[in-house]
């Protein structure tokens, strides 16, 4: 006969989840458990022992199930160093977003998009005919200079964009008015401190038809950036001399909000814009007397330092985390 209180002391001394498996196999295997053979040779008792014996057993049966389901407890569950632990701990993923930049870029397409303009593309590396000449930018123009042009060495003539506007030669070049285009995209200047940077992002726009006027271009420009800043700002108009628009103007920008104290209240300059000179017209081969209509070349971070109370432009490229978290 079994001598189940043995096996109850063994379950009180067992040092580990392992330990007590194997008890548990011993005692209750469906094959060979010594618990399961003696319930099934129950029925070759005899029969006026058969009943006693066999709550006997049920009592066993239960106080070391129950020995067992209680140690196994007290030794951790599954968490003791030698049970397998089927969890595995992986590190949080982190959910990255779109940067201010190409965020922006999106927007701008987005809210000019509604307005009827097409997306326009062109390259960074630029001929000086396409981002001067054809633009009205005579060669002895200061946006020319060294100090502010990036020249391709070993290349004639071609240089980094420094500006948007080439596109509109080229999508002038290509498409028949009327038309509206935006174009977003980045160009690259002699120029760094807080609110320059040698590699920055403009978004031009340019819109021809037969009687497109400065009223439409106020309108098209207050109505985008109002939305694209998401919140009322204060903008002004002033004029402003670029080669190829006549009349030509500048938009400003009021710093708003808890912008370091001396920017408060200070205009902070978008970008120029006006009407298409005549002149650029007559470049690409549309007749200046059939047709004329406005067009604007705008910084991206400029409208972001003021929409996010950005006080440095040069934190847009940093790859700061503690920067690029925050929005
Ligand atoms: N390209 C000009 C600049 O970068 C801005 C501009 C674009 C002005 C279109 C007028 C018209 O400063």
């Amino acid at each position: 006969m079994t001598n189940w209180s043995d096996y109850e002391q063994r379950i009180t001394r067992a040092q580990s989840s392992a330990e007590l498996d194997a008890i548990d196999h011993e005692l209750f295997s469906r094959k060979a458990g010594l618990m399961t053979e003696a319930l099934k040779a129950l029925k070759d008792i005899d029969a006026d022992k058969r009943k006693e014996t066999a709550k006997d057993l049920n009592m066993w049966k239960g106080k070391l199930s129950s020995a067992l389901e209680e140690k196994h407890k007290e030794l951790g569950g599954g968490n003791n160093n030698d049970a397998f632990d089927i969890t595995l701990d992986l590190p949080t993923q982190e959910r990255g977003h779109l940067h201010l930049i190409p965020e922006f870029i999106r927007k701008v397409e987005e809210v000019f998009g509604r307005m009827g303009f097409d997306t326009a593309d062109g390259p960074e590396i630029e001929t000086e005919e396409y981002n001067f000449n054809k633009l009205n930018v005579p060669s002895d123009h200061p946006a020319r200079d060294s100090q502010d042009t990036f020249w391709i060495e070993g290349v004639k003539n071609t240089v980094l964009r420094t500006q948007t506007s080439p596109v509109q030669i080229r999508y002038m070049l290509e498409h028949k008015p009327p038309f509206r285009m935006i174009c977003p995209g980045k160009v690259y200047r002699k120029d760094s401190d807080a609110t320059h940077s040698p590699m920055f992002h403009q978004f031009e726009g340019l819109m021809i038809g037969k009687d497109i006027s400065l009223a439409n271009l106020k309108g098209v420009l207050v109505t985008a950036l109002t939305e694209l800043i998401g919140r009322e700002v204060e903008f002004r108009f002033r004029t402003g001399y670029f080669p190829f628009v006549e009349p030509g103007l500048e938009m400003d920008m009021m710093w708003q909000g808890d912008i370091e104290d001396s920017r408060e209240g200070r205009w902070l300059e978008m970008g120029g814009c006006g009407m298409v000179h005549p002149n650029v017209l007559n470049n690409v081969g549309i007749d200046p007397n059939e047709w004329q209509g406005f067009a604007f070349g705008f910084g991206i971070e400029r409208p972001l330092m003021i929409k996010h109370q950005i006080p440095d432009l040069r934190s847009f490229y940093e790859g700061d985390l503690r920067f690029l978290r925050q929005f």
